[in-house]
């Protein structure tokens, strides 16, 4: 459509005349809400949560390198808005510092000693909301991502942490005997590189600069300082503990005999509006819920724990639910690669296939910010199904003594008329438009609109699995093969149940 053209619809939809819309005059500004065609409704707990439309796209290339060298990939395993950072500017644009977490580094030939982190990118968001298409060198100055700095990871004594495969263990509480902060059994890749092996996949920020970080390695959840020093592990109940033979075992290459399964530990962390209650959400179902196979994996689980005072009282877990993931038409599992607070109760879970740009499948079928409601939900926590092999859905049937989170589709990312206004597509051909396969983040920032004050914009990005032709892992290149951008997407969103100074 015309900018014209959408002046004329947008005065006959108010109701003025024709003649206003007089083709001599210059083309009227971009719209500064989204086109009401938008609007995609859906009901929760007897609310109406509207998706209004994709609001920016932004990218960081395959190849840019970060402060030490590496390549800066893999950033969309986690997101987070960095507490206090988002404000709107005097034009009506936004700016705002995104704190973004790649995983284990390039490992698409065998894992590598990549060192955990975090980078820190400037934003500048200038939502689109007219129903043009723009190109899609055009659709990047609406997500303006300026990178800034990296902080490393470090464990105890200045450690770095590893990414290379768990294939050894550290027994508990080694040289460390302080009874708060004491490490339980840690994955190592080897008993003589005696490194903690991080896969981090989740992110969450504390106001005081300490932030949650987890993985899927253990899967565990560390508090690090706001230099990226290790605090505190935290370790989830017996049952999602990885164990072969009956010995805990945390290698990613091979599945446990019960526990998570290898490569699905917790993508999904988040903080609520007070940051004293910690969500965890897995991957997918646990082996002895149906998890080693995909099309008995839908029954997953997430975690409530304690943080409000960690350094003080160890982090209990206080709930734990069960999520109902969606399903393909072949009954496989969409996968949950995060889940982001909302309002007591509320969350928002990307469930996703992994086709798409860096897959050899171009064609997605399901990548979804989806909605989750645990209040009618049975709280399993502390219950004998978090026993080791407790099970809570023998092949992936649900025990009929659970009742499961409702789970509500939502935001669909690959709808073919938003892509296309940001100049993206879905399916072929693959090539630098193609959406990309891996989304495994959320974060909110209020529109701060006082006429629509339960407006959110959600940012997302991509994991791209470090994909490029030239790239750098400590200082020895590479070439994946392929360039795959790191995209970002910033939907705006109306959630009723969220207050605007109530999300972190
Ligand atoms: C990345 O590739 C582009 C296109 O080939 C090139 O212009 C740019 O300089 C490269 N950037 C880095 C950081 O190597
Ligand atoms: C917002 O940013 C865009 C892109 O940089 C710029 O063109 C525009 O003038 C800014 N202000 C408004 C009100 O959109
Ligand atoms: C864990 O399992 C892997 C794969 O079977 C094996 O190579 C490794 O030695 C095991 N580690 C421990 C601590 O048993
Ligand atoms: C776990 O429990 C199931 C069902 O009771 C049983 O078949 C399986 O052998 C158990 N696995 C282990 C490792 O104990
Ligand atoms: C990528 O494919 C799309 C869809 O066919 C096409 O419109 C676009 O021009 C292509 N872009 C490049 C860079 O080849």
């Amino acid at each position: 459509m015309t900018r014209f053209a959408v002046a004329l619809q947008l005065c006959t939809l108010y109701g003025l005349s024709l003649v206003l819309a007089s083709p001599l005059k210059k083309p009227t500004a971009d719209p500064t809400e989204p086109d009401p065609s938008f609007a995609v409704s859906v009901q929760l707990a007897g609310q109406t949560f509207v998706n209004k439309g994709l609001a920016a796209f932004g990218l960081i290339p395959s190849n840019f390198t970060d402060s030490t060298g590496n390549t800066f990939g893999g950033v969309g395993s986690a997101i987070a808005i960095k507490p206090g950072s988002f404000a709107k500017t005097a034009d009506g644009n936004f700016t705002g510092t995104l704190i973004v977490q790649p995983d284990r580094g390039f490992n698409v030939d065998g894992t590598v000693d990549y060192q955990a982190r975090q980078h820190v990118l400037d934003f500048k968001l200038a939502p689109y909301y007219s129903t043009d298409d723009l190109s899609f060198t055009a659709a990047q100055s609406t997500l303006q991502l300026n990178y800034q700095s990296t902080l490393l990871y470090f464990e105890r004594e200045y450690t770095a942490t590893t990414g290379l495969d768990a294939l050894a263990v550290r027994p508990a509480d080694s040289g460390f005997p302080d009874v708060i902060s004491a490490d339980p059994t840690m994955p190592i890749p080897a008993t003589d590189f005696s490194h903690l092996s991080v896969d981090a996949e989740g992110l969450a920020l504390n106001q005081d600069g300490t932030f949650f970080v987890s993985d899927e390695y253990g899967p565990y959840i560390y508090l690090m300082d706001a230099s990226g020093n290790l605090l505190e592990t935290i370790q989830p109940p017996a049952a999602f503990l990885p164990l072969i033979n009956g010995a805990l075992n945390f290698t990613g290459s091979v599945n446990p005999d019960t526990g998570r399964v290898a490569n699905q530990g917790f993508e999904g962390l988040t903080l609520d509006s007070t940051g004293t209650t910690l969500y965890a959400l897995l991957q997918s179902a646990l082996v002895q819920d149906g998890g080693d196979d995909d099309t008995t994996s839908s029954f997953t689980r997430l975690l409530a724990f304690d943080v409000s005072a960690p350094l003080v009282t160890r982090p209990e877990v206080i709930g734990e639910w069960v999520v109902p993931l969606p399903q393909s038409k072949k009954s496989k599992t969409r996968a949950a690669s995060e889940v982001h607070f909302v309002s007591e109760g509320v969350f928002l879970v990307l469930s996703r296939d992994g086709n798409g740009h860096g897959d050899s499948n171009d064609d997605s079928s399901y990548k979804q910010a989806d909605l989750l409601a645990i209040s009618g939900a049975t709280d399993i926590h502390g219950t004998e199904f978090d026993q080791p092999n407790a099970s809570i859905a023998v092949n992936g049937k649900l025990d009929s003594s659970i009742t499961p989170g409702e789970y509500v589709s939502f935001v669909d990312f690959i709808d073919d008329t938003q892509l296309a206004r940001f100049g993206l597509h879905n399916g072929d051909p693959d090539n630098q438009t193609l959406i990309d396969a891996k989304w495994e983040s959320l974060a909110l920032a209020p529109c701060l609109d006082p006429d629509f004050p339960n407006d959110f914009f959600l940012f997302t990005a991509a994991d791209n699995d470090f994909l490029t032709e030239d790239g750098f892992v400590n200082g020895v290149p590479y070439n994946a093969g392929i360039n795959n951008d790191n995209q970002f997407l910033v939907f705006r969103l109306t959630l009723p149940t969220a207050a605007a100074n109530d999300l972190r």
